[in-house]
């Protein structure tokens, strides 16, 4: 090799020592690495990783495309009057459509300085990501109902296999944080975090409409179309969450699992506002944000007031308008501000610079619990709830952002889900006091079906 090659790949062997930054100009250094087998003393965990960070022929060509931005309106009324013909175009789409967003985030992880791939966690992620491209764009095209099948039970596998990436890639990025600026780490995470919500969506949306259409079950006798249920209650959604909880045991220790039980009770929910709301949304999306802020307020609670038997009660209050459903969780837990959180919207953030919470060592031990572990540790909530859809084939294929141990991706999470249709979700804290959390969410099918504002996910 010419000596300049010789020179970087050192360069790069004292990457992780000296803790620099290099960018993706190391290329010839990586694959010389991989050729002189020197990956193992500068750390790169997976050489596979190194011999194609960089081949870009077939990336290129799909990462070009645009991908196509879906409103949930089409979907649902896409998915409402499914037949035949139109499940095998569903199933196209998606055949062609997925290896293009994945391309995209390809390219965003390639755009990262390399040290970021060399973290643990990061890897696997992108292995994942290249696998399910590669074989996304080899897939052949779907002409029948029995090929849709196959291919159904072609991307429930690939949902398992991803079911670690969320906190993979979580641990990665938190351990590449010093290498990053805040304003960078985040939005990548959130092109990340947007875009896998997209292509899940896509893909269990299509399997739901298949598992319906070979059910022969007529729309009439339906509440989902797809994953989206028609007429989702809000009070029940509310009332499940909170039972679940208020059974969890307290660990009064609460950040470990092994801590001492405590019998303490939790506090009660009280909800109010408009009971009866009802509007078509994707059931495990409210879940999961119910489910979280929930969760937070009850730690909130019980940690401000560790002697008091009958705690303060968690207020829910649920207002529907024309376009909009509202929801506000106020706890009297004290408050979000802490000496490592200064401003509510910090808790969002992946980076250390702004979360200092990010590079706690029972954070990133959490995470890495999280990413070795299967699937106890990576129910979600609607599995946890009993609330979750059988797949094609009566199975449940989980995503495993999971709700239970304080990974920190909760808040973050939540926001993403509550603005992925368009809606919002904002944290005020009164300091000394509690928290109420505003979560808007756009009716799908509301007045706006009818004129001006569509409800576009974003992808
Ligand atoms: C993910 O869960 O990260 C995905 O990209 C899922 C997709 C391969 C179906």
């Amino acid at each position: 090799s010419p000596p300049h090659t010789r020179q970087l790949a050192r360069t790069v062997c004292s990457r992780t020592t000296s803790g620099r930054v290099y960018s993706a100009t190391a290329r010839p250094a990586i694959l010389y690495l991989h050729e002189l087998h020197l990956c193992r003393p500068c750390g790169v965990r997976d050489v596979s990783t190194a011999v194609h960070f960089y081949q870009n022929r077939q990336l290129e060509a799909f990462a070009s495309k645009p991908a196509t931005r879906l409103t949930l309106r089409q979907l649902v009324f896409f998915g409402k009057s499914m037949n035949e013909e139109r499940l095998i175009k569903s199933a196209n789409y998606v055949r062609t459509e997925l290896p293009i967003r994945i391309a995209h985030r390809l390219r965003d992880m390639q755009a990262l300085p390399y040290v970021v791939v060399t973290q643990e966690g990061i890897a696997k992620v992108y292995e994942l990501y290249w696998n399910a491209f590669d074989k996304f764009r080899r897939y052949p095209q779907i002409n029948t109902l029995q090929e849709n099948n196959a291919f159904c039970d072609f991307v429930a596998n690939l949902l398992k296999d991803h079911k670690s990436v969320i906190p993979n890639l979580s641990l990665g990025m938190s351990l590449s944080s010093p290498y990053l600026l805040p304003d960078r780490l985040d939005s990548f995470m959130r092109r990340m975090l947007v875009s896998r919500i997209s292509r899940r969506v896509l893909a269990e949306h299509h399997i739901a409409l298949t598992r319906q259409v070979n059910s022969h079950e007529g729309s009439h006798v339906r509440d989902n179309v797809g994953i989206i249920t028609t007429a989702l209650d809000v009070k029940e959604c509310i009332v499940r969450c909170a039972r679940f909880l208020q059974q969890r045991p307290y660990h009064s220790g609460e950040d470990s699992l092994d801590a001492p039980l405590s019998n303490a009770p939790w506090p009660e929910v009280e909800i109010e506002g408009h009971m009866n709301t009802k509007f078509a949304y994707i059931r495990e999306h409210l879940e999961y944000i119910v489910f979280e802020l929930l969760k937070n307020a009850f730690r909130a609670t019980r940690l401000k007031h560790p002697t008091t038997q009958v705690l303060p009660p968690v207020h829910a209050t649920v207002v529907a308008s024309d376009n909009n459903v509202c929801l506000r969780i106020s706890d009297q837990g004290g408050g979000l501000l802490s000496p490592e959180i200064k401003s509510p919207s910090d808790l969002f953030s992946f980076s250390h610079v702004r979360n200092a919470t990010r590079l706690e060592d029972t954070r990133l031990g959490a995470l890495r619990t999280v990413s070795s572990s299967t699937r106890g540790m990576t129910a979600t909530v609607s599995e946890q709830i009993g609330t979750l859809q059988p797949d094609a084939h009566g199975e449940i294929s989980p995503d495993p952002v999971d709700p239970y141990p304080r990974i920190g991706m909760g808040l973050p999470m939540s926001n993403i889900y509550a603005t992925y249709f368009g809606g919002s979700l904002d944290l005020v804290s009164m300091d000394g006091y509690g928290t109420d959390v505003f979560v808007r969410l756009p009716k799908l099918v509301g007045h706006q079906s009818r004129g001006h504002r569509a409800v576009v996910a974003q992808s």
